[in-house]
């Protein structure tokens, strides 16, 4: 008997509600951003090679070029917070700090764009940043301005310092803002992140307004920090996943992959999660320095593509099955991706049969099977009873596709 390929997803209906219209986005971003693993260094004295600082930016784009993440669709080369001057210029413009940007940001713009890469920007909704440095609050129009003048291609709105019944009239001003310029720039909010201790966020606003946006806790760098924010996003999907597409995503935070908090098994979980997840791929990492195999897994193309799929639908977690969790996303041809995890921490690989894993239904009689992670395999053409099971390690993932073979 033919299964009848009826996709378990409710949300297969995503949110028919507009993205932000500067069509940008239009599949998840993937770049670099400096944060998680620079944070607030400022200290060019002492620590040149790691401060925030022109050179430091400049140095991740030349690698980016150089080392193949330009080609792999990693575009985006973003500053965080803690690159402004503490004070705005005579006429009440943001300025960079003179002595660890002494080029300028437009002079930086100018080298990234140089290297066919796109720069991105900080700051925040309200009076100062979350490290205290000057914010947007009442600048929007100024703000805006400064950066497109700049060639600026990205901005990260942070949400710190700002009541949170102010934060939509702020986030929205700022989108209005931007789009006022003639700019187009990528439009990066933390709105909902701030609002969810308060009350569910407005989400139809949200993407009206930005082209991704935070709904959760910083990543750190940290296996109990990814998962945390795995497990946040699954028990909140109903809530969240229906709202990404085209021009719009929810963003679970920067990939941590490539630093010193996570083993290899934990760096595939997340950039198989991230993959389902259609999350933006920001990494924060020190690309000079990246060991082999975190960057082959970041440029691994068949986990990218799924990522970066056109359909745009995000996945959902589909079936919880002893210390397994399967998370599955639809993709574009009736292709279907899964990543099973095993949530044990201790022992060894644990089988998990693909019969087991929900979408399987949708192969109907006959699907061509592909494991991506941990390595790529071909599992060759399965039927509906097939006995093929996946091991996968503690804390670990197995990501696969299904490739339904139609009658
Ligand atoms: C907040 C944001 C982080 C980072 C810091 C910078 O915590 O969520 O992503 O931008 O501020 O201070």
């Amino acid at each position: 008997m033919r299964c009848t390929g009826l996709l378990l997803f409710p949300l297969l209906i995503s949110h028919a509600v507009k993205a932000l219209d500067n069509g940008l986005a239009l599949t998840p971003i993937m770049g670099w951003l400096h944060w998680a693993r620079f944070m607030c260094n400022v200290d060019c004295d002492a620590d040149p090679d790691n401060c925030i600082s022109e050179r430091l930016f400049m140095q991740m784009a030349d690698v980016m070029v150089k080392e193949g993440w330009r080609d792999a669709g990693y575009e985006y080369v973003c500053l965080d917070d803690c690159w402004p001057s503490r004070r705005r210029d005579a006429s009440g413009r943001l300025q960079a700090d003179p002595a660890r940007f002494p080029g300028g940001i437009k002079k930086l713009a100018d080298y990234v764009h140089s290297k066919g890469l796109k720069l991105g920007i900080y700051s925040d909704v309200g009076a100062e940043t979350c490290a205290g440095y000057p914010g947007s609050l009442g600048h929007y129009e100024k703000d805006a301005q400064t950066f497109a003048d700049w060639g600026v291609d990205l901005l990260k709105f942070d949400g710190c310092n700002m009541r949170w019944t102010r934060l939509a009239e702020g986030y929205r001003n700022m989108s209005r803002a931007l789009n006022a310029t003639g700019s187009r720039m990528v439009y990066s909010c933390e709105w909902p992140l701030y609002e969810w201790d308060f009350h569910k966020p407005n989400y139809t606003a949200v993407r009206e307004t930005c082209n991704q946006w935070r709904n959760y806790a910083d990543v750190y760098d940290s296996w109990s920090s990814v998962k945390s924010i795995a497990e946040w996003t699954a028990l909140h999907q109903d809530a969240v996943a229906p709202w990404a597409g085209p021009g719009g995503w929810n963003d679970p935070d920067m990939l941590v992959i490539g630093n010193f908090g996570l083993s290899h098994d934990q760096q595939e979980s997340q950039m198989a999660l991230w993959a389902l997840m259609a999350a933006p791929l920001l990494m924060s990492n020190d690309l000079r320095s990246l060991c082999p195999r975190s960057k082959a897994l970041l440029q691994n193309r068949r986990v990218i593509a799924i990522n970066q799929d056109p359909l745009g639908r995000q996945g959902y977690r589909t079936a919880t099955l002893g210390s397994f969790e399967v998370w599955e996303r639809p993709l574009s041809n009736r292709v279907l991706a899964a990543a099973v995890r095993n949530k044990q921490e201790m022992g060894g690989p644990q089988k998990l049969p693909i019969v087991k894993v929900p979408g399987w239904t949708t192969c109907g009689s006959l699907c061509n099977v592909t494991q991506i992670l941990p390595q790529y395999k071909e599992l060759g053409v399965q039927w509906q009873r097939t006995a093929l099971a996946v091991a996968v390690n503690p804390s670990g993932v197995v990501l696969l596709t299904f490739h339904p073979i139609l009658d």
